[in-house]
This record gives structure tokens, C-alpha cells and sequence, in this order.
């Protein structure tokens, strides 16, 4: 019977990766995957984590089933570094899940299973799973207006225009730092004026933070989800550690909901770690039960600090090479924009054909939204990446 499958949707990051593998040009450059690279393109395990998981291992005594949540310690500690005090403990209830993806679709399994709630507003563009998985738990979902690719910058107007449109228990997905895949983020103010129209429309926030300490540093990155914490009685968080830990095929993340205590936040809870026993059962314990050691540790943790903000650094220095080198290949100030853009991507406004050619052409592989890895420019590269975009473009 397996012949009566049609083929799923395309991934088009996933496919771009298998392009990437099966190109046999040995110049090829990745600008593909969000995954943060050095500048001889590697990423390796990080020194913080690489002594943390030492000492885990050292003390680990049994590999037992630990629960359906995970490891609390653990995601007490990631509610920290994502909300520190914007809330009360008391108000947020949180689950360990495999990964960010997994903290979305668990926190979407929950909401489709409220008769109360709405559809779920997503911005266009949005990280390529957002939709997916939305459909796939039951929502229906809507898109509202986030960028302009003509100025490379939010069209803030046309967001609120949109989500004045939502109705009372719509959900509406914001990223809490480091848009994937525009690079643009909302500022102080942007994100105080979305907390008053959530508030006032009686909307739920979902706001998905995936790379915190890659924006403007761990702090900053989360100002505007601890805002809108303080603003609104209700919303749901998911978090990953991916790459702020470069844990990434460890899996770890987390899914938090934020409510008054007697507000039925523990039935939630209930719903999403039922979600998660018929989805995969546990979540993996490794990587999460390394973080928290890391974090319960000061040393461990401002060695883990001052690394991400050497990674964060190395982005913003290619941002700025990155922007130099546009302007001077293409002799205009067309890409001027991605200096001021956030974290590891920034969509660049190039069509898809212009993707497969600059793929075919210079060996560049991106996907074909346009958006390109910043974190994942060597600088010995930034050359052949000017002028195929040039190239391009003309
Ligand atoms: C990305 O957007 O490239 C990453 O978040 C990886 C993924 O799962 O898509």
C-alpha cells in the first residue's frame, strides 16, 4: 500500500541543505540552514557547554525516565533568561520540549484543542514551518502584513492595519528577536504599540524566541517579550536553545504559558504535556540537563556569555562587510539595510530566480525566499558573494 503516497510538501531549507551536499563544486558557499558558523565555517561545540556536558556526564547516575516536562530545574532557569522578573513565577508554567519546533506544535496542539480560541495570525514572511505546523494541529491560520522588501524594514503600518482586523481569542505569532528570515525587528516602541492592540483586541500573544543573545545581546533580545509579559493577562512562549547554545541536534527548547494562577494555566499545562506523551512521549534529557547545570554554574555561565557575545560580534562584523561589499559591487546603497537587520539572516528582496542563478552562476546556495545566513559568511567569500549578486541583479 505504500505506492498510495503523494510526496509532502517540499521543505525548501531542507532541500536547499540536500543541493548543498550533492553540489560538487568544491568553491560551493552555504548561506543556506540557520545554523551559526565560524569563520573557516565550522560550528563547533561550545567551550561552556563542551565543560558543562564534562561534568554532567561525571554525575549523571541513571537514565531513567525523568517526566513528561522534562528537566524543571531547566526550564525554570530558561524562564529566567527569557522573562527574568516581567512576571511572577507564579504566572508561568513551562514544559522542556525536543527543540523549538516541537515547543511550537505542542503550544499550537494546546490551543487548537480550546473551543474558546481563534485563528492564528501569522506574519508574512515567517520562519518556514510557522504555517505548517500550525495547519497540521488544527488552526486556521491568516497572515498579517510584516515587511516591506522594497525598503528591507517592517511595514509597521500595514501590521497594525492587519491585526486591527483580529477578533477576540485570535492568536497572534510574533518573533521575540532576530526575525527568521527578514532580520527586521520590532522596536521598544513597535513592540509597546502591539502590546496595547493585543491587549485592547483581547488577541493571545505566541511569540516565538529562537535566538536570543544574537540580536543586540541576551538582555535587549528580550525586552520586547517581557514587555508584552508585563502588558498582557494571557500569552505562550516557545524558546530554543539551538543556537544560543549550539545545541542543536540535542534538541532542546521550551513551551511556557503565562496566566493568572487561578486562571486554568495548570489545565494548559495538563493539555500540553498530553500533547507531547501521544506526540514522542519524554523530551531528551542530555542537552537540557547540561544547560541547567551550565546555568546553575557562575563560572560556566559567563564563559558561555562572553562566547555568544563573541558570536554575536563575529554577525555584526559580517554585517557590516557584508554591506560594504554590496555597496561597492553593486555601486549603490540598495543593501545598506542589512547593517541595521538582526541575528543570523536577513532577507535581501532577490526573486527566486535570481536565487537559482546566483546558485548556478557562483555557487551561492540560499533559499528561495532570499534569505541569507550572515552568521555563515567567511570573509574569504565576501568577494565571489558581491559580485554574484551584482551579477544578478543587473
Ligand atoms: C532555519 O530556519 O534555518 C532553522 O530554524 C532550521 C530549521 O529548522 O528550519
Amino acid at each position: 500500500m505504500f505506492e498510495n503516497y503523494k510526496s509532502p510538501a517540499p521543505d525548501v531549507i531542507l532541500e536547499l541543505m540536500q543541493q548543498f551536499r550533492a553540489d560538487p563544486r568544491p568553491e560551493k558557499i552555504d548561506l543556506g540552514i540557520g545554523v551559526y558558523k565560524t569563520g573557516d565555517g565550522k560550528t563547533p561545540v561550545m567551550q561552556a557547554v563542551k565543560d558543562a556536558e564534562r561534568q554532567y556526564i561525571e554525575q549523571e547516575q541513571t537514565k531513567a525516565y525523568l517526566g513528561l516536562a522534562g528537566d524543571a530545574d531547566f526550564v525554570d532557569r530558561i524562564r529566567t533568561l527569557v522573562l527574568d522578573d516581567a512576571v511572577s513565577p507564579d504566572c508561568v508554567r513551562g514544559i522542556q520540549t525536543v527543540g523549538g519546533g516541537a515547543a511550537v506544535r505542542l503550544l499550537a496542539d494546546m490551543l487548537a484543542a480550546n473551543d474558546k480560541c481563534g485563528r492564528i495570525w501569522i506574519p508574512s514572511p515567517t520562519w518556514i514551518n510557522h504555517v505548517p505546523i500550525s495547519k497540521a494541529a488544527g488552526l486556521e491560520v491568516v497572515t498579517y502584513t510584516y515587511f516591506d522588501p522594497a525598503t528591507g524594514q517592517i511595514d509597521f503600518d500595514g501590521m497594525l492595519d492587519d491585526l486591527g482586523k483580529a477578533e477576540a481569542n485570535d492568536i497572534v505569532l510574533l518573533h521575540g528577536c532576530c526575525h527568521n528570515p527578514t532580520g527586521a525587528d520590532l522596536t521598544l516602541e513597535q513592540w509597546r504599540a502591539t502590546a496595547a492592540l493585543i491587549a485592547e483586541r483581547g488577541l493571545l500573544p505566541f511569540v516565538d524566541i529562537a535566538y536570543q543573545g544574537f540580536g543586540d545581546g541576551l538582555e535587549e533580545d528580550a525586552a520586547g517579550v517581557r514587555l508584552l509579559a508585563g502588558t498582557v493577562p494571557e500569552m505562550v512562549i516557545s524558546t530554543s536553545c539551538s543556537k544560543n547554545f549550539g545545541v542543536y541536534r540535542d534538541r532542546v527548547g521550551t513551551a511556557m504559558i503565562i496566566g493568572d494562577p487561578g486562571a486554568g494555566i495548570d489545565k494548559a499545562r495538563e493539555v500540553l504535556l498530553s500533547a507531547g506523551r501521544v506526540n514522542y512521549s519524554f523530551p531528551p534529557n542530555h542537552g537540557a540537563a547540561t544547560i541547567s547545570l551550565l546555568l546553575s554554574d557562575p563560572t560556566l555561565t559567563s564563559a558561555w556569555k562572553s562566547e555568544l557575545d563573541e558570536m554575536r560580534q563575529r554577525i555584526l562584523g559580517n554585517r557590516e562587510a557584508l554591506a560594504q561589499t554590496l555597496r561597492s559591487a553593486t555601486n549603490s546603497d540598495r543593501f545598506d539595510f542589512v547593517r541595521g537587520h538582526k541575528g543570523m539572516f536577513s532577507l535581501l528582496g532577490l526573486s527566486a530566480e535570481q536565487i537559482t542563478q546566483l546558485r548556478n552562476e557562483a555557487a551561492v546556495f540560499m533559499p528561495p525566499d532570499g534569505r541569507m545566513n550572515i552568521a555563515a559568511i567567511n570573509e574569504a567569500d565576501l568577494d565571489v558573494i558581491g559580485k554574484g549578486i551584482a551579477a544578478v541583479i543587473r
